[in-house]
């Protein structure tokens, strides 16, 4: 069945600032990938998957066999589009690292998710200076073959790209953070993992969910008055009533209500 995405190939028009994000992409020449790489990935995925299981939302757990992401070694980009985009019109493309936020917003406005091109080695498993290919992958893009989250997505990125204009950037990272990064979510009254800095962190996945640390229900004006940590576990965690709630809270939300919630 045919559906139409509202996504371009030409950098975005009208009120947003135009941010040539392309400047930042490159080849991810999945060939360069060696033997000892690809079996980083299958680590990492083995030791995860089965921890997660019963622990995150449903749609994650969905989206990987549905995007191939069970398959051995580390994904092709081009492969992974190919069942990704004609689901809810998602590409990945392949950036060296990390990229500024007006970019990193403005691929997301796109529907388009950046994923470092190198993978952590084998003897630093759980330890990341900046997000790699599992974490860009395994971690984000099951959910974006859910129409909810695809649409927060591209609804965050949009809004991303305005707050980062005028200043409020802060403010929409807390609110990322908060939801897509470390989020946790209730579903079926069980708390479940939701952000994929979570659902890619071994040690982290078990900390939120299992350690005696505070959780607090999730609302935009506590999530956007809360600072977060990108160096150490997070001292609290937030918690949605439901993946769809927190996804139609931030799907609404314009640059006047982020200036409030700014203060
Ligand atoms: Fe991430």
């Amino acid at each position: 069945m045919f559906r139409e995405f509202e996504v371009t190939d030409h950098p975005p028009t009208g009120t947003r600032p135009a941010v040539d994000w392309r400047v930042h992409l490159v080849p991810q020449d999945w060939d360069h990938f060696s033997g000892d790489e690809h079996s980083v990935w299958e680590t990492l995925f083995a030791r995860q998957v089965p921890y997660l299981g019963s622990r995150i939302v449903t749609p994650f757990l969905e989206g990987i066999p549905m995007l191939g992401l069970d398959q051995p070694g580390i994904p092709n980009l081009d492969r992974l589009n190919d069942r990704l985009e004609p689901l809810t019109g998602w590409r990945c493309v392949s950036v060296p690292g990390l990229v500024p936020d007006d970019a990193f917003f403005a691929m997301l406005a796109d529907r388009r998710f950046p994923i470092g091109n190198f993978i952590r080695s084998a003897d630093s498993l759980d330890y990341l200076e900046e997000p790699d290919c599992f974490h860009d992958i395994f971690g984000h893009v099951p959910m974006l073959a859910h129409e909810p989250i695809a649409r927060l997505m591209q609804a965050m990125g949009r809004l991303g790209v305005d707050a980062v204009a005028t200043g409020l950037g802060e403010t929409i990272s807390r609110l990322y953070w908060h939801t897509v990064e470390f989020g946790l979510a209730r579903e079926g009254g069980e708390l479940k993992i939701l952000g994929a800095g979570l659902a890619s962190s071994f040690g982290e996945a078990h900390f939120a969910i299992e350690a005696d640390v505070q959780r607090l229900r999730f609302t935009l004006k506590d999530a956007a008055a809360t600072a977060y940590r990108s160096d150490a576990f997070q001292p609290l965690y937030f918690v949605s009533d439901s993946l769809e709630y927190a996804a139609a809270e931030l799907e609404a939300l314009d640059l006047t209500q982020l200036k409030a919630l700014a203060g």
